[in-house]
């Protein structure tokens, strides 16, 4: 077996020290909140945001959508589930009326005070316009209504996007470790 190792950030935000802004989106970009049955919108935006990213050479769910849906089905069906802290952006075009889903964040509660960002992913074409930040915003801005103290996540250090955003919004590091994957496929 040949291996690789992914270096990864656990990163953790106090949700103690004021009150958190949501930015406005672009316009014609709307926030969808969580309705029982839409991890298939949330499923199709995940892969469409992880597939050609390092997080799905990490996690091989993420690059298949029938692996994004099962990962959704059971992020919403845990006991910590915060579906007011989980939430779609989508495109709205108001010449047909069409939606394009093209954001997606869930959270989730592990203890009283602590919650967990599972991910957040935005699709290529609808990048560097606020929409992560929003996301991340507004899921943290949920969780502290919610009376949780804390929020942590863990991101692959390479992904410098991510690790950007998660500290200008007062993410820090708290632990580094090594996610070990099995790349011999590469290797034939
Ligand atoms: C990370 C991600 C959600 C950001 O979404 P986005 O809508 O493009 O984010 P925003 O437009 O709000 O930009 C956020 C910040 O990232 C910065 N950024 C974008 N690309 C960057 C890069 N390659 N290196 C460093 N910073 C970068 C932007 O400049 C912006 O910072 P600023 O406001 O200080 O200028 C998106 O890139 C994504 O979905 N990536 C794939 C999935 C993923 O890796 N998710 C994170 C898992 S932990």
């Amino acid at each position: 077996m040949t291996t690789h190792y992914y270096k990864r950030y656990r990163m953790e935000c106090d949700l103690t020290q004021g009150a958190i802004s949501i930015p406005a989106l672009p316009e014609d970009y709307v926030w969808q909140n969580w309705r029982a049955g839409c991890e298939d919108r949330h499923a199709w935006v995940k892969l469409q945001s992880f597939r050609e990213e390092v997080d799905a050479t990490v996690f091989e769910c993420l690059g298949d959508y029938q692996g994004c849906l099962h990962l959704m089905r059971d992020i919403a069906g845990q006991d910590g589930f915060l579906s007011d802290a989980t939430w779609l952006i989508s495109l709205f075009n108001p010449a047909d009326g069409k939606r394009e889903d093209c954001g997606t964040i869930q959270a989730v509660a592990l203890t009283e005070t602590l919650a967990s960002i599972q991910n957040v992913g935005v699709t290529p074409m609808h990048r560097g316009l606020g929409l992560g930040r929003a996301l991340v915003s507004r899921c943290l801005a949920e969780c502290q209504a919610a009376g949780l103290h804390r929020i942590g996540l863990e991101v692959t250090a390479g992904n410098l996007a991510a690790v950007h955003l998660y500290r200008t919004l007062g993410f820090k590091v708290t632990r580094t470790m090594y996610r070990t994957v099995d790349v011999s496929a590469w290797l034939v």
